[in-house]
């Protein structure tokens, strides 16, 4: 029974209910079905890729703008359309600052934060990000976007595909933890003044580490069961001599990967030749997790024919000594 899914959508439904810059219905509404709105957002968004995209960088719209630092600022459409906000208005977010260029010195002061219009879940979410190793080492310079772009993230349960889901969420660490610029950046703050650990070097007792990142999220390692039910995964990241280094706990039939990161790809369980431990096999073998109904029953028949045959040989053999034993008399 997987009932996770269900339960993390009627989570973010809690959140319509949420006051903040976004009034009820546009949390509730998702993204918009009615093509006159679709069109309107449409038009609303592309007053600013005139600028912030690549086409935009080519054809500046006008004269008096500083392309270098344009070019720090460019967003894919694409992308923002495969994200949680797709159908959303940028000015929803932004304010009315960025509507005229140059933009408002203030502007920046304005743009909502994840809390505006996620209380509920934010809060919750919250709450474990409090004590996580960075929010209690790094204080206010890490915050929820550190990791999640809002133009950008789609949460797992929508993505589906475990491999996908994996990709971006490691994504969202490693593109820090590999980073000597990112982190530098960051633990400057630090009295230490932390120095990156290499990644491949405090793994190296996970065999093909590179492997395994491919296929597991670092948080399935470096976070606890989310102790709320409505939250798919804990953000409290623990210390790393918490971490998980117990190979059983993925490998092996009662693997918490199936209530982790497979717990989004429960409706492939079947489809897959038959295995039924979830939609994983489809796209990678966890040695030792595996289960298929077929050759559970058929080594549940060897087993039977095994006895079957022990019991017929012994059969034999007394009803042969028997003979034995009346020839000899
Ligand atoms: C005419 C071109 C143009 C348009 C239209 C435009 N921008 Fe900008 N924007 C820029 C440039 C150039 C910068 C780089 C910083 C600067 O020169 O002010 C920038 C910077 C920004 C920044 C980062 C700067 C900061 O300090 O926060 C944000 C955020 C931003 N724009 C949002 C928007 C949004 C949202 C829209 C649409 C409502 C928009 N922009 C429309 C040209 C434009
Ligand atoms: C759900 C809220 C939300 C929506 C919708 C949104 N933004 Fe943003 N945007 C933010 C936040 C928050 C930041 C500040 C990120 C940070 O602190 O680094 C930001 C930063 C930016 C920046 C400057 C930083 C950067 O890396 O480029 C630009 C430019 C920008 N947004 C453009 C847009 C455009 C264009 C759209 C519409 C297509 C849009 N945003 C829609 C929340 C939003
Ligand atoms: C101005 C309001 C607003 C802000 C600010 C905002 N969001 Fe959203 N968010 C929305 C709306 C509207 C949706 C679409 C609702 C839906 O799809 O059910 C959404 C959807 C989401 C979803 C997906 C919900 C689902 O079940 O598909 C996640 C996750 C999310 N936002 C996270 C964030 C994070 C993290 C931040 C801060 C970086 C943030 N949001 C900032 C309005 C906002
Ligand atoms: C260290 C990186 C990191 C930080 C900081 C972070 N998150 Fe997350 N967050 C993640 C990862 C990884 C996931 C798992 C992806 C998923 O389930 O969609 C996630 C998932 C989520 C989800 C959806 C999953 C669920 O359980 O329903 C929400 C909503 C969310 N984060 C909000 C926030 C908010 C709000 C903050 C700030 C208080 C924040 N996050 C800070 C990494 C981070
Ligand atoms: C923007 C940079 C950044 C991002 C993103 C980030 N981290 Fe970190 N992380 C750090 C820094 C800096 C430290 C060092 C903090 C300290 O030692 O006090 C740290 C510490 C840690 C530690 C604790 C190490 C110890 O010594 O106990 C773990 C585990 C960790 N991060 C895992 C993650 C995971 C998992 C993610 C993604 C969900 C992530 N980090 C995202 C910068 C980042
Ligand atoms: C299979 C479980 C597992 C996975 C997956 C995993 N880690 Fe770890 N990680 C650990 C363990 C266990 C330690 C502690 C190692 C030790 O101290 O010997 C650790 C240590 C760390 C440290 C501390 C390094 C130091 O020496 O200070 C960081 C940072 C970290 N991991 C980040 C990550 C990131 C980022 C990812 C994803 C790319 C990741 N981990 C994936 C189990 C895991
Ligand atoms: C967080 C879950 C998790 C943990 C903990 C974990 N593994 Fe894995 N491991 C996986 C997954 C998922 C795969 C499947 C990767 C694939 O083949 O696509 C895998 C694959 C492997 C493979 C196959 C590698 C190959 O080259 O094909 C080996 C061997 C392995 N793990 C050994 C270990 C050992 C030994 C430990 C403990 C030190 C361990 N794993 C801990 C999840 C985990």
């Amino acid at each position: 029974m997987r009932p996770a899914s269900k339960s993390l959508f009627a989570a973010f439904a809690m959140l319509a209910t949420a006051p903040g810059a976004a009034t009820a219905a546009d949390v509730k509404g998702a993204a918009p079905t009615d093509p006159a709105l679709i069109e309107k957002i449409r038009k609303s968004n592309a007053e600013c890729y005139v600028c912030h995209t690549e086409a935009g960088l080519k054809n500046p719209p006008r004269a008096d703008m500083n392309l270098a630092e344009l070019a720090k600022f460019l967003h894919d459409p694409k992308q923002f359309d495969g994200s949680n906000h797709t159908g959303m208005e940028c000015k929803v977010c932004h304010g009315q600052g960025y509507v005229a260029f140059p933009h408002a010195p203030e502007a920046k002061k304005s743009i909502s934060e994840c809390g505006e219009c996620h209380a509920t879940k934010a809060l919750r979410v919250e709450t474990q990000f409090k004590d996580s190793v960075h929010a209690k080492n790094l204080a206010d310079r890490f915050t929820c976007q550190t990791c999640h772009d809002p133009h950008v993230y789609k949460v797992a349960a929508k993505v589906g595909d475990p491999r996908k889901i994996v990709a971006q969420d490691n994504a969202m660490c490693v593109d820090c933890h590999n980073s000597d610029l990112r982190y530098g950046a960051i633990s400057a703050a630090l009295p230490t003044k932390k120095v990156r650990p290499d990644l491949y070097a405090t793994h190296d007792w996970l065999p093909n580490p590179r492997l395994h990142w491919s296929a597991v999220r670092c948080i399935e390692c470096h976070t606890p069961m989310s102790p709320v039910k409505s939250l798919a995964t804990s953000h409290e990241i623990l210390a790393k001599d918490k971490a998980e280094k117990a190979c059983v706990t993925c490998h092996s039939q009662d693997s918490v990967l199936a209530t982790r990161l497979y717990r989004f790809a429960a409706t492939n369980v079947g489809s897959d030749l038959g295995f039924a431990n979830a939609s994983v096999l489809g796209s990678a073998y966890v040695v030792g997790a595996t289960r298929h109904p077929l050759i559970d029953r058929a080594v549940i028949g060897l087993f039977g024919l095994t006895v079957l045959g022990l019991l017929g040989h012994g059969a034999v053999r007394i009803v042969m000594a028997f003979f034995r034993r009346r020839r000899a008399s």
